[in-house]
């Protein structure tokens, strides 16, 4: 997702905007205020701090930021003035005045429109089944308007009194996943009232909306052009087993470590080598375990599905799949594309952050895939506005 780097104080703020609404959230679900939708604490009230306004208005986003500090101030001076008698009147003016100048931002500005869901966490984990869920269910309610390829240019589009969005694009990160969820389901209209989006609920469970929000993540990637993922990525969650061992999620295996997804054929030829560097799972067409694993070529086998999902990923007919690669990175987030017969080399970051993160200067000599990682480990993906951007 290419754009200005937002400041360090700004994400700061954003991240205290989502930390306290979220703590409210649950506060007022603890003290049976609010009650429940989707299974998760409803979002009682009809406004949320905009929180994709404040990234763009830094005029705004400063005055909130002024109007807190005076906040903060204002309340010390209380605290103080309870146990200090003698500085009492100073404080008390003092905060009085801090808060009669504090440049307090319009509500009409600070405020967006909330759904009760717009703080839902997405329960998938971005798991395999999950994704390939999703693509069954885009397929059979979706394609028709936004297209095979999510670029929104399906049979019916042209009808509609308003174009489909491209889901090729960063909207999928900038949206709240809740609130894709509510669109999904509820739908959406314009300012005059009028439908756009239909609604699906009745028709797709809680399980296919959230799925059908992880496969589009997949088509944003598998679509995108030069390489570059307009949204982040995480290591899909799948059952994995590794030698006589029973099966485990690949969550709970990875410890912390980079890992490299293997798509195989089966053939002890295409297996790849065991690389200290990262973990590697080998992806098999079935889910079984290939019939011959040399030593020193991988240890872990994913279980079924785990090929649909990644050639979702990676835009490839599941039929040409072997051979292609999928790195992520130690914190969880897909990073790099391997193609089949190919070296790696940095080229192959498929998640890469804005022009203003200069690539970092490489030692002479090293080979394409320590030069790979070097960047993958010096430009992490960072968190944003309740969503993350490379
Ligand atoms: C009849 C055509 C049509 C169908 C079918 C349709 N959409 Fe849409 N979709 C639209 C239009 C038009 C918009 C733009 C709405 C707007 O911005 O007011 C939209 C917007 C969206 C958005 C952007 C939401 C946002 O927050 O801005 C998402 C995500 C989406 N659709 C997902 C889906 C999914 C998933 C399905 C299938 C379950 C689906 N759509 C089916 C027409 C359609």
């Amino acid at each position: 997702m290419n754009g200005p780097q937002p400041h360090a104080w700004l994400n700061a703020l954003l991240v205290l905007a989502e930390k306290s609404q979220l703590g409210l959230l649950w506060l007022w679900h603890a003290l049976g205020l609010s009650g429940t939708s989707h299974g998760q604490p409803a979002w009682p009230w009809a406004r949320r701090i905009a929180g994709e306004t404040l990234l763009i208005d830094l005029p705004l986003a400063r005055q909130v930021g002024f109007s807190l500090c005076a906040l903060a101030f204002a309340v010390l001076a209380l605290v103080v003035a309870l146990a200090w008698r003698r500085g009492r009147p100073v404080l008390l003016v003092s905060a009085g005045l801090a808060l009669l100048l504090a440049p307090w931002p319009e509500a009409s500005l600070l405020l967006g429109p909330a759904s009760p869901t717009s703080f839902h966490a997405s329960p998938t984990r971005f798991a395999v089944d999950s994704i390939v869920l999703g693509q069954r269910t885009y397929a059979r309610h979706c394609t028709a308007c936004h297209g095979n390829d999510g670029r929104g240019e399906g049979p019916l589009a042209a009808s509609l009194p308003q174009w489909p969005p491209t889901l090729v694009s960063p909207l999928l990160a900038r949206r709240a996943e809740g609130e894709l969820f509510w669109h999904v389901l509820s739908g959406m209209r314009d300012r005059r009232g009028r439908p756009t989006m239909p609604a699906f609920r009745g028709q797709l469970a809680d399980r296919e909306a959230w799925a059908v929000i992880d496969y589009m993540k997949a088509l944003s990637a598998a679509n995108s052009a030069e390489g570059n993922w307009p949204v982040p990525l995480r290591l899909p969650e799948m059952a994995i087993r590794c030698g006589d061992a029973a099966p485990v999620a690949l969550s709970q295996w990875r410890g912390g470590q980079r890992v490299r997804l293997v798509a195989v054929d089966g053939t002890a030829a295409s297996l790849p080598y065991e690389d200290p560097r990262f973990l590697t799972v080998l992806v098999t067409r079935d889910g079984r375990v290939p019939a011959q694993v040399p030593r020193f070529r991988a240890g872990c086998t994913a279980a079924a599905r785990a090929w649909e999902a990644m050639a979702a990923i990676a835009g490839l007919p599941p039929a040409e799949l072997a051979g292609t690669q999928l790195l992520a990175d130690s914190a969880g987030w897909l990073r790099a594309r391997g193609t089949p017969g190919t070296a790696w080399s940095d080229a192959d970051l498929v998640c890469v952050s804005g022009p203003a993160a200069a690539a970092p200067a490489m030692p002479a000599g090293i080979d394409g895939l320590t030069a790979l990682l070097l960047r993958m480990d010096a430009e992490p993906v960072r968190f944003v506005k309740g969503g993350f951007i490379h």
